[in-house]
């Protein structure tokens, strides 16, 4: 049987992990008006994933004998000021998401619940990969400048890495 307090931190995670492939999605949905392909899928696909990081938190809340909490979402911006704007507020995002599981991480411990706490090991290294994937995006972009034709060339290699992040998944 679950805490009441992991219980809690995790309906959080929930809610967070929905709201960031909200978020996502509407990335992607503005990239794609403006044409960058390569881009949207790449967000596509990562608003998929935050949808997956979402179900299993739910089902393992159920399976514990937890209620998971299918949350109310805020609306999520419909226009982004550029690329660059879009791939830091990605990466910011990130980071408030991993502080997020790391107090997760610490509402287990204190609660000496070793099944949970095993169980968010998986978020963790998820969490590492994704802030270093997000800082590889804004280091790229940060070298591309204003050069149109190198953000051509960043839209179509952003195609191909959406194909290999969702092979890893
Ligand atoms: Fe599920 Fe990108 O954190």
């Amino acid at each position: 049987m679950i805490s009441k307090k992991v219980e809690q931190a995790l309906n959080d995670q929930i809610k967070l992990e929905a709201q960031s492939s909200q978020f996502y999605l509407a990335m992607a949905s503005w990239a794609e008006t403006q044409g960058f392909n390569g881009i949207s899928t790449f967000l596509y696909t990562h608003s998929d994933e935050e949808r997956m990081h979402m179900l299993k938190l739910v089902k393992f809340l159920n399976e514990r004998g937890g209620t998971a909490i299918i949350p109310q979402l805020e609306a999520p911006p419909v226009e982004f000021q550029s690329i660059n704007y879009v791939f830091e507020e990605l990466l910011d995002h990130e980071v408030m998401v991993t502080q997020s599981i790391n107090n997760v991480v610490d509402v287990c411990l204190n609660e000496k619940d070793y099944t949970t706490h095993n169980f968010m090991q998986w978020y963790v290294s998820e969490q590492i990969e994704e802030e270093a994937l997000a800082r590889t995006i804004n280091d790229k972009l940060k070298m591309i400048g204003t050069d149109k034709g190198g953000l051509y060339l960043f839209d179509r290699d952003l195609e191909s890495l959406a194909g290999t992040a969702n092979d890893a998944v």
